[in-house]
């Protein structure tokens, strides 16, 4: 070891949060007591690295005892790694949920993305702002969208040493025990009974919502009883060639944003000779808008937990993880529990169901990066480093997390996989059109008379999905349509006719994206929302290339000078700099965040000409 270490000594709370993580030190070397005869050489450095991937585990330890990540803890975990200081500062600087700098013990995240706007969250976070006065102003900091979009105005509660508690809708009467000290107990209570609308009186046609609400999400045996591992069985009778033979008759397109064919991404996976293979159940979830695999994780974690199986079955993967954004502190819990189950019943493990194969799932935690949730940023993650995207190639399937062929699933892709090996593939096909087949979850927010996740057949026209979900709030009229969410489109209510499927989306210039229907009524103020979309992709961009580094800080500057209306030049201007933005943007940047950074401001100025006249419409 040659590490320039920082004087700063940890606490021993922050020692005792770290060893929790990583076992005690076996070393002098390696942040234990020194003993005389360890001598002037350090072995074991090679081990200690290969161990890297504990870097976010373990600082997500340090954050949650202590509420902030010190010197003194920082120093201890790269003694404990082997990692340099500066390194492993670049890494806890790049995650928002991690703060190098001293934090409050308690800490209330308001989430003042888009639905939450539209909820009233700007006034509620002034509100909570000014009743706490300014010497608790550092406990209130504003979130991207948390993923509770259906609760809007949504937040999440940090408490040093204890664990997140993440609720919606807030109110200043809800808030009330954190504004003025009292039980917290208040602000956590469970969440409204049913966040899938339709499973409330007709379970008809639900696939994939079939098990929520009716399912004890904690018990194997309910699981079990409602029809839980028969598609793992299956998938041992098929063999892995079967199980990937009818991913393609089913014709499965991922769910994540890009629709690639989930039966080829497999094939590639499996017929590679160098080994391990991973397979990889992607729970970012970050996108604004988003919230389906929250619920699918919430209510029915062990049918994630059994598909992610069937993937590292069928593609020869001796180890899956789960990477899941770290805002999702109950689902999260949640699958811990059904992992465990899972572990301890031998449906994972070295022989999963007594059928002589191996497969065991690590949980990842994020820590507040959209752009964790790019595959191969992902993969750098949980390799304990910034998580910044590759170049592709090579692709992951070649070469993926820890160099290794490594498949990845959407949450929603995976679930679908049972209902797959269920019905048999071809049979799926029959679901939804030729080309968009199945069932597809869509996250509806905004100003929608009864927001939450629904899941109907790919084929269904925008205005009967809205329709089904009670219509525009108060019998409003509708303004706008956001379809895939941030980095998605614009559409306007004469597009209520749009069919919901890849195909047609893709020839309307739209998308599905990650499944997001937000509405906007006509009281809502769209320019708000563009400027609000446009500070997101701003903020999150990882800064790793210029394009989207400099292409988003611009964009947001001259949206802002439209909107106040001072633009340089005329307003034509304005509008042409950006189209040329967005153009460099799309052509150059590296990875998706970049190339869609620009698409639903283009389609608010181009379909709704939200910057038509003076200032907002
Ligand atoms: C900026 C960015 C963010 C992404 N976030 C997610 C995400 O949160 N969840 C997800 O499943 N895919 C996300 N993706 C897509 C993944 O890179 C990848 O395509 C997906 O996990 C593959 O799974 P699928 O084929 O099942 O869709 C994102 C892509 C980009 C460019
Ligand atoms: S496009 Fe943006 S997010 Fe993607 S690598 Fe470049 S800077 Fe990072
Ligand atoms: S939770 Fe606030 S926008 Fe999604």
């Amino acid at each position: 070891m040659d590490l320039r270490l920082m004087a700063a000594e940890p606490t021993p709370g922050e020692r005792e949060a770290v060893d929790q993580v990583l076992g005690q030190p076996d070393s002098g070397w390696a942040g234990g007591e020194r003993d005389a005869n360890e001598g002037h050489v350090s072995r074991g450095g090679h081990d200690l690295r290969e161990q890297r991937h504990l870097l976010l585990p373990a600082l997500h330890a340090l954050q949650s005892r202590v509420g902030w990540i010190s010197e003194g803890g920082l120093t201890y975990v790269s003694q404990r790694l082997d990692v340099p200081p500066a390194e492993a500062y670049g890494v806890a600087s790049f995650y928002a949920m991690f703060s190098t700098e001293p934090r409050p013990e308690t800490v209330l995240h308001l989430c003042d993305d888009i639905a939450c706007k539209v909820a009233g969250a700007e006034n509620l976070v002034e509100d909570v702002t000014r009743e706490i006065g300014p010497d608790r102003v550092g406990q209130i900091v504003r979130s991207p969208c948390l993923g509770l979009c259906e609760r809007a105005p949504a937040a999440l509660l940090q408490t040093a040493g204890a664990r997140d508690v993440a609720f919606g809708p807030t109110s200043m009467k809800r808030l009330d025990p954190f504004v003025h000290g009292g039980p917290w107990t208040m602000m956590s209570e469970a969440e409204p009974a049913q966040v899938a609308p339709q499973a409330l009186d007709n379970r008809n046609g639900l696939r994939l919502l079939r098990r929520v609400g009716t399912l004890d999400p904690r018990s194997l045996d309910d699981y079990r009883a409602h029809g839980g591992y028969e598609a793992l069985r299956r998938a041992v009778e098929l063999g892995p060639d079967g199980v990937i033979r009818e991913l393609k008759d089913a014709k499965l397109l991922g769910r994540g944003g890009a629709a690639f064919p989930a039966g080829m991404k497999w094939e590639a996976v499996a017929k590679q000779t160098v080994r391990p293979h991973y397979f990889v159940c992607n729970a970012d979830e970050s996108e604004p808008g988003t919230f389906k695999d929250r619920v699918l994780m919430e209510h029915d974690p062990f049918a994630v937990i059994e598909a992610l199986t069937i993937a590292g079955y069928a593609t020869g993967s001796e180890e899956g993880f789960l990477y899941i954004r770290g805002e999702y502190p109950h689902a999260t819990s949640m699958l811990e529990n059904a992992i465990d189950q899972a572990r301890t019943r031998g449906f994972l493990g070295d022989d999963v169901m007594g059928e002589g194969f191996a497969f065991d799932v690590e949980l990842r935690r994020g820590a507040g990066a959209y752009i964790c949730g790019e595959e191969t940023s992902l993969f750098n993650s949980i390799e304990g480093k910034r998580g910044e995207p590759r170049n592709k190639p090579p692709f992951p399937v070649e070469k993926g997390l820890f160099g290794k062929p490594t498949g990845i699933n959407n949450v929603e892709t995976l679930v679908n996989v049972l209902e797959v090996l269920s019905m048999g593939g071809l049979e799926y096909a029959t679901l939804g059109t030729p080309d968009s087949t199945g069932t597809r979850l869509f996250c509806l927010s905004g100003c929608v008379e009864t927001p939450g996740v629904y899941e109907v057949e790919h084929g269904m026209m925008l205005g009967e999905l809205i329709a089904i979900a009670g219509g525009v709030r108060g019998g409003r009229e509708l303004k706008a349509v956001l379809l895939g969410g941030a980095a998605g489109v614009f559409v306007g209510p004469e597009d209520l006719g749009l069919k919901l499927t890849f195909e047609d989306s893709k020839a309307a210039g739209t998308t599905l994206g990650s499944g997001v229907v937000m509405l906007f009524d006509d009281t809502v103020n769209l320019a708000e929302i563009v400027l609000r979309i446009a500070a997101f992709f701003r903020d999150e961009s990882c800064g790793q290339c210029v394009p989207c580094r400099v292409g988003t800080v611009r964009q947001e500057e001259a949206l802002h000078r439209l909107v106040k209306d001072r633009p340089i030049g005329s307003r034509q201007d304005e509008l042409a700099l950006i189209g040329e933005i967005g153009q460099v943007m799309k052509d150059a940047s590296i990875c998706g965040l970049g190339q869609l950074a620009a698409n639903a401001v283009e389609s608010a100025i181009a379909r709704l000409g939200v910057f038509d006249g003076n200032g907002a419409r």
